[in-house]
């Protein structure tokens, strides 16, 4: 194993994963997930997109400040102002990088509407500027894959002779296949002068469902850093799963014989994480990290995995941080037990925060006789970050056949109560609408998720309610083992996160995209 097999891999969920519409984070949870990306071994950080709001830049700001190891880099489009505004936020990291851009295919290219020798200015210009800032610099051509291959080359030289020390080449829609994707990043290091002596890096979209493959080819083809999101969180399809090419490049091998500095067992707590922050729920079946991933139903598996677990097993659940879900805890459980059991799940608790979880512990081990490592997660998970303005105090639903919903319900508004009865078609719409009811407000529905947390008809129902107002977007999140509870104490949750929003001069919500181009 020699260092020029050695793949960077930079994660950019909060950049293009957090861009994407309703992956939104607070401040304090994308602060959260870049500690977590940065223990577990990530190269670089894109922290987000500096120039897009005033709390995109304070966010990568203080991911800066924090950064233990890796890079911290911040998003700049191809002007001048965006890169000194990405320089400002970065530039308190101990390892910066910018990385600027624009978009070079025919299609992208008449949008400024500059022809091919404008842009190649635009290029030298903005590359010089951030190299001038910055010794760490990172340019794209946006829409690399669908660029005439003799201009790719063209801006490329330009931007190496500028003073980007890495290329990236994205496949912005998600348009390339695995044997294209190799060639081109081949193609470019052997034929633009200086090619040799960058990074090539591969930026992926899962459009086709490609991504992992076209970027372990781009690495077979010299790339050396992999661009990609926790859980492929991104726009549309997303973009690569950092997972997928972290333990791709490990459990084969023998035939992608390439590393990267990532802990493996720290996957699936940063998973569950994500998860929970985006509310971009992880599929069942998803490679890696879904609940499925590591199950085996069927009989003949069952009896397979008893014999030998590398019957119907390429990789052990410890290998990406998965516990067994055992039986865990009961009502009895002390302190100290729940202290070392979420530990063990990747929560470290302070003494106020336990005593916190633990007070909620005890509910639901009152509600539930068998507390699994799955409960636990869940009751992490519904932990608000945020002040509670609003509370849900009381409810009472009636439903059945035949019989009007209704929802009796008790709502405490910065301290004061006030009850009502609403009706709906059904007995979580009878309490949306008590909620609006107790507190009217003028935000849209966007997402209403539930999911069982284990099996059983006794098991916990967690919620994910998403929620958008003037185009401020809130997720919030519930969980407990009566479904319409758990669905109104997410609508609070993410009422209460809009709140938040609200009160912010300029909020924390992007008010200009990166597709905007200026
Ligand atoms: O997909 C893309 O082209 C991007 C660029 C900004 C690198 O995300
Ligand atoms: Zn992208």
């Amino acid at each position: 194993m020699t260092d020029s097999n050695r793949v960077v891999i930079f994660d950019t969920t909060l950049r293009d994963g957090e861009q994407s519409p309703g992956a939104t984070m607070s401040h304090s949870e994308k602060l959260e997930i870049a500690g977590l990306l940065d223990d577990m071994g990530v190269d670089i950080i894109e922290a987000g997109f500096p120039i897009a709001s005033e709390g995109d830049f304070e966010a990568v700001k203080a991911i800066s400040e924090q950064a233990q190891t890796a890079v911290i880099c911040g998003l700049a489009r191809a002007n001048l102002k965006d890169i000194d505004r990405c320089w400002e936020a970065v530039k308190h990291a101990q390892r910066p990088r910018i990385h600027t851009f624009i978009g070079t295919s025919e299609l992208h290219r008449a949008i400024p509407n500059l022809n091919m020798d404008e842009m190649a200015d635009k290029i030298h210009e903005t590359v010089t500027h951030a190299r001038n800032l910055c010794d760490n610099v990172q340019w794209s051509p946006m829409d690399a894959t669908r660029t005439e291959w003799d201009y790719l080359c063209r801006v490329v030289e330009i931007a190496i002779k500028a003073g980007a020390t890495t290329i990236n080449i994205p496949d912005t829609v998600g348009y390339t296949a695995p044997n294209e994707s190799a060639d081109l990043i081949r193609r470019l290091i052997e034929t633009v002068p200086g090619g040799d002596e960058v990074v090539f890096a591969t930026h992926c979209h899962n459009d086709l469902g490609m991504a992992t493959a076209n970027s372990l080819a781009a690495v077979e083809g010299g790339a050396r850093q992999i661009e990609c999101t926790i859980n492929g969180l991104g726009e549309r399809a997303g973009n690569t799963a950092l997972e997928e090419v972290v333990m791709a490049m490990k459990v084969r091998h023998d035939i992608i014989p390439f590393h990267t500095g990532i802990d493996s067992t720290k996957l699936m707590n940063i998973s569950r994480r994500v998860a929970s922050v985006s509310g971009f729920a992880v599929q069942f079946n998803k490679a890696i990290v879904g609940k499925n991933a590591f199950a085996h139903e069927s009989g003949i598996h069952q009896d397979g995995m008893l014999k030998n677990a590398e019957t119907f097993e390429i990789m052990r659940p410890e290998d990406v941080g998965l516990t067994e879900t055992n039986l865990v805890m009961g009502k009895h459980s002390g302190r100290a037990a729940l202290r070392s059991k979420l530990a063990e799940l990747g929560y470290e608790l302070g003494d106020n925060q336990l005593k916190d979880v633990f007070v909620r512990f005890k509910a639901l081990a009152d509600q539930k006789k068998e507390v699994y490592d799955d409960d636990l997660i869940a009751l992490m998970q519904a932990g608000s970050d945020v002040e509670d303005r609003i509370k849900l105090t009381a409810l009472k639903v009636s439903c059945g056949m035949g019989l009007e919903k209704s929802a009796e319900m008790t709502l405490s508004v910065d301290g004061v109560e006030n009850s009502m009865t609403a009706t709906g078609d059904g007995p979580v719409d009878a309490a949306f609408n008590a909620v609006k009811a107790l507190f009217p407000h003028g935000a849209r529905l966007q997402v209403y998720q539930v999911a069982a947390v284990t099996e059983g008809t006794d098991a916990q129902a967690t919620v994910s309610v998403r929620l958008e107002e003037d185009g401020k977007i809130a997720t919030g999140q519930s969980a407990d083992v009566d479904t319409v509870v758990a669905s109104v104490k997410a609508y609070v949750d993410a009422l209460n996160r809009l709140l938040v929003r609200r009160s912010k001069v300029g909020g924390d919500v992007a008010e200009v995209s990166y597709k905007d181009v200026s």
